[in-house]
């Protein structure tokens, strides 16, 4: 007997199946993604349709001959530091990013970067007309650039202006989004379209060895909007991120199949466009005012880059029974757990206190051993005594209030020494190469003995801090 042809209702958001359609995916809120497909068995243990013949594919060892991926310098050190040492020719890069954060700025420059270098560099907007993109070019000092540039959202134009003449070094498509396929009906934006678009333009850069750089919009809540899939078809995923009030960008790695995701570019926004920084320490220190109390600098480490930042708290009275706790720049649990160790294991409490952490310069951090800093940057500003303007933190804090080695130490030490810092309070435990680095070091393996120094402690002196307002 014949089975019944079924058909499950698929979700081409979160990929969630449901027995009948709706106009909302009940698993992820997304609206008109359920697209009915069908799910009729294969014959059973086979998984092969009937009659097709399979060929032997001869096995191969992992041992072999292979090549380091050939890469394409951009002329953007940065961007090649993120993307481990330059593009990889024929790989697929998705860029994501608020809106006005300079990804269009940022793909120009480089488009613009690699036609200079005598590479054939393609840019197609969709979001913006000719006219707009070549004043742009022009503040950006850019319009000698030899990039071929086209306002265009339909893709079939798009791949076959590709096929025609030489192949392109690189490809720039700002942005997926608004592409549109007319083989679907469904409108731009959409994840069909979305897939689709994609699906085509990374087949073309297999097949030709272009680089192709797709810009995705971010939706509200921080993630590439459209369907997770892209993340997945592509080989690469970088994030331009920053702050509208603040001229730094960062541009973070965070899928790269040909090189490390823990790489961060660095750039300023200024009036010519997006200017490398080689040295962020001196940056994000830049305007630091030492005197003020709840100030304390982190030796940090962004890949395989020590930076430095300041952290900044601010403890003040409340009036209201349950206290503010506000964090910018971290995460806002692992303040709730500093204070909570601070409280139970040092007995210094935060419960009448309002208490606003913030990391200078838009930056954001996400390292356990920024623990330290934030907590000298508490116990600072709740004594009210500044702390020592030479002197560095970093060392992660657990829940029993001791101080946790961190890694790369030697490496944090010498980057502070290098930037004029005389003092640093670090972890007891973990290698600094047996060298002091020129700093005089303070070794702490317990919360404790950080909250007695800056005088937080009830009933114990204060070591040495001056206290000013
Ligand atoms: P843009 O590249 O259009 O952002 P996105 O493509 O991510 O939406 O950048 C727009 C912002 O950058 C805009 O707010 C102005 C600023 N900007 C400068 O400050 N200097 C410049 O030279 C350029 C081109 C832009
Ligand atoms: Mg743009």
């Amino acid at each position: 007997m014949a089975k019944a042809q079924r058909n499950a209702f698929v979700c081409q958001n979160c990929g969630a199946v449901a027995q009948r359609w709706a106009g909302k995916c009940a698993s992820c809120n997304e609206w008109n993604t359920i697209v009915e497909e069908s799910t009729n068995a294969p014959p059973p243990g086979s998984g092969v349709a009937r009659g097709s013949k399979g060929r032997v594919i001869t096995l191969e060892g992992l041992k072999g001959d292979t090549s380091e991926a050939p890469r394409m310098t951009t002329g953007l050190s940065e961007l090649d530091r993120v993307t481990g040492g330059g593009i990889v020719p024929g790989s697929a890069l998705l860029i994501g990013g608020e809106p006005g954060i300079g990804k269009s700025t940022l793909l120009l420059q480089l488009s613009a970067a690699i036609a200079n270098a005598n590479g054939k560099a393609v840019y197609f907007s969709g979001e913006e007309a000719a006219a707009q993109v070549r004043l742009r070019a022009e503040r950006l000092g850019l319009s000698g650039a030899k990039v071929g540039f086209a306002a265009e959202t339909n893709l079939a134009n798009i791949l076959a202006t590709l096929a025609d003449g030489d192949p392109p070094d690189l490809v720039v498509i700002d942005s997926i989004q608004t592409l549109w396929a007319d083989a679907l009906d469904s409108a731009p934006g959409t994840v069909s379209q979305v897939r689709a678009a994609t699906q085509s333009l990374i087949r073309f850069a297999k097949l030709s060895g272009a680089a192709m750089l797709l810009v995705g919009h971010v939706t509200k809540d921080g993630q590439i909007a459209g369907p997770k899939v892209i993340e997945h078809m592509v080989d690469t995923v970088l994030y331009f991120e920053g702050d509208q009030g603040h001229p730094f960008r960062i541009l973070r790695a965070v899928k790269n199949r040909f090189g490390p995701t823990d790489e961060i570019g660095v750039f300023e926004m200024v009036g010519a466009g997006l200017r490398e920084v080689a040295n962020p320490s001196e940056l994000f220190l830049g305007d630091r005012s030492s005197k003020a109390p709840g100030a304390a600098v982190f030796a940090g480490i962004e890949g395989t880059r020590p930076l430095l930042v300041e952290m900044q708290a601010l403890v003040a009275s409340t009036v209201f029974g349950t206290p503010r706790r506000a964090v910018v720049g971290w995460d806002s649990n692992r303040l709730s757990m500093l204070l909570a160790v601070l409280d139970a294991r040092c007995g210094v409490s935060f419960a009448q206190a309002e208490v606003y952490l913030n990391v200078a310069g838009g930056l954001r951090i996400a390292e356990p051993a920024a623990d330290l800093a934030a907590a000298a940057a508490l116990l600072s500003s709740l004594s009210n005594a500044a702390l020592p303007s030479d002197e560095i933190y970093f060392g992660e804090i657990s829940l029993s209030g001791a101080v946790r080695a961190t890694a790369h130490m030697a490496t944090r030490l010498k980057e502070a020494q290098k930037l004029g810092f005389k003092r640093a309070i670090i972890p007891s435990a973990g290698e600094i190469d047996g060298k002091t680095h020129g700093m005089e070091i303070r070794r702490i393996s317990h919360l404790r003995e950080l909250a007695e120094m800056t005088g937080a402690c009830q009933g114990r002196p204060a070591r040495g801090r001056s206290n000013e307002a």
